[in-house]
């Protein structure tokens, strides 16, 4: 067993921040502030295991933090930073890549471009998944990293009220990080944005709505800045957008700087999950409330935590002869395309071949197992 770490069952892989418990989030925290205390205890426990970093889509701090983490955990990394270093770029389908990643390393981390691409991968290999990003859809590390970072900067998560500024439409973090906080007591969001950037109908619906959440949505950042414990930057995300034109209107829509802050508590926290292009000016960084290195940083520790958990969970599970459960297709019903079919352009079940057109019943209608969108009807 590992140091800190309690020997419970869970969920094989981490694909959206919702796989992981209240309390399995709050243990992840305890432990990575243990690592940052103590990181001497935890050198050696990943030795002779591995871990696949398999990047589809350009990363610098995730695929750092993934890797340094296993590193400083003992343990060795294999994997690739661009689709072109392997045989993605022959056409391997993700699901054949990451049973060959499975036949070397004890864990994967993937990030890809598409909604729902670590689901695939997940359902697919019987070693854990971790999903650092996926599309415009989720990107559950960088949550823990955010929460760990507000845990460390405000010292818990209850009362707080949280701004989310920017691209909250194609901002994964953004999703993620909504579905983890709504878990806490009070916590208010403020989401700033324009129009054209909202956050997406089933975050609102699903989450925010379901849960009957305090929220409110601005397009006016100095209007609430008084009001928030903590400030969430995000870029727009060009890469997203399928008309140049409209990024380039909306690209500088919010830029964070020293005058703007005026009105902000002395003790706000600005966040940012980074690469920042221009939100926010460079003159901030100054700022002892900007925590966005101090965030980047903290990625490794929360990131050793969960490498750790999610092997021993397995370890533990192969020991007792059971198998963790793959990513959840029960009552999954398929559809032919005549019929329903995915009505987002950008998910995985556009272009993996072999890949069945899966939907979910909820609520509100139903929607792509792979990436949550709504079914779209034909005729
Ligand atoms: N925050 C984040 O995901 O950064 P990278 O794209 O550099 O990994």
């Amino acid at each position: 067993m590992n140091p800190g770490l309690k020997d419970e069952k869970m969920k094989k892989d981490l694909i959206d921040i919702t796989d992981l418990t209240t309390e399995e989030i709050d243990e992840l925290i305890a432990v990575a502030e243990d690592i940052v205390k103590t990181p001497e205890k935890y050198s050696e426990v990943m030795r002779h295991r591995k871990i696949a970093t398999l990047f589809y889509e350009p990363s610098t701090r995730t695929r750092f933090s993934f890797e340094s983490a296993m590193l400083d955990l003992g343990g060795s990394v294999i994997g690739f930073s661009s689709p072109t270093e392997c045989s993605v770029s022959k056409g391997e389908s993700v699901a054949d890549t990451a049973r060959t990643a499975a036949c070397f390393a004890d864990v994967i981390a993937m990030r890809h471009f598409k909604d729902g691409a670590a689901f695939v991968a997940a359902s697919n290999v019987d070693i854990p998944v971790i999903n650092a990003g996926d599309g415009g859809h989720m990107h559950p590390t960088q949550t823990l990293t955010d929460l760990f970072t507000i845990h460390m900067e405000k010292g818990g998560f209850d009362n707080l009220t949280v701004g989310l500024c920017g691209d909250l439409k194609y901002g994964r973090t953004v999703h993620s990080l909504i579905a983890a906080m709504a878990r806490y007591k009070g916590v208010k969001f403020i989401l700033i944005s324009p129009d054209e950037l909202k956050i997406p109908e089933a975050v609102k619906t699903d989450i925010l709505e379901a849960q009957k959440l305090d929220y409110i949505e601005t397009d006016n950042l100095e209007e609430v800045m008084p009001q928030l414990d903590v400030l969430y930057m995000t870029r727009i995300q060009q890469e997203r957008f399928r008309d140049q034109a409209s990024y380039e209107r909306l690209r500088d829509v919010y830029i964070l700087d020293n005058k703007k802050l005026e009105s902000a508590k002395p003790d706000m926290c600005i966040l940012h999950p980074l690469p920042r292009v221009n939100e926010i000016a460079v003159e901030v960084d100054e700022d002892p409330r900007a925590a966005y290195f101090r965030q980047v940083r903290n990625g490794k520790f929360v990131r050793m935590a969960l490498i750790m958990k999610l092997i021993a969970a397995y370890d533990s599970a192969k020991e007792k002869g059971e198998t963790l459960e793959k990513p959840s297709q029960d009552n999954a019903e398929e559809f032919p395309k005549n019929i329903l079919r995915c009505g987002n352009s950008r998910c995985i079940s556009g272009i993996e071949q072999g890949l069945k057109p899966l939907f979910k019943k909820t609520e509100s209608g139903y929607r792509c197992i792979y990436c949550d969108t709504k079914g779209t009807r034909n005729g």
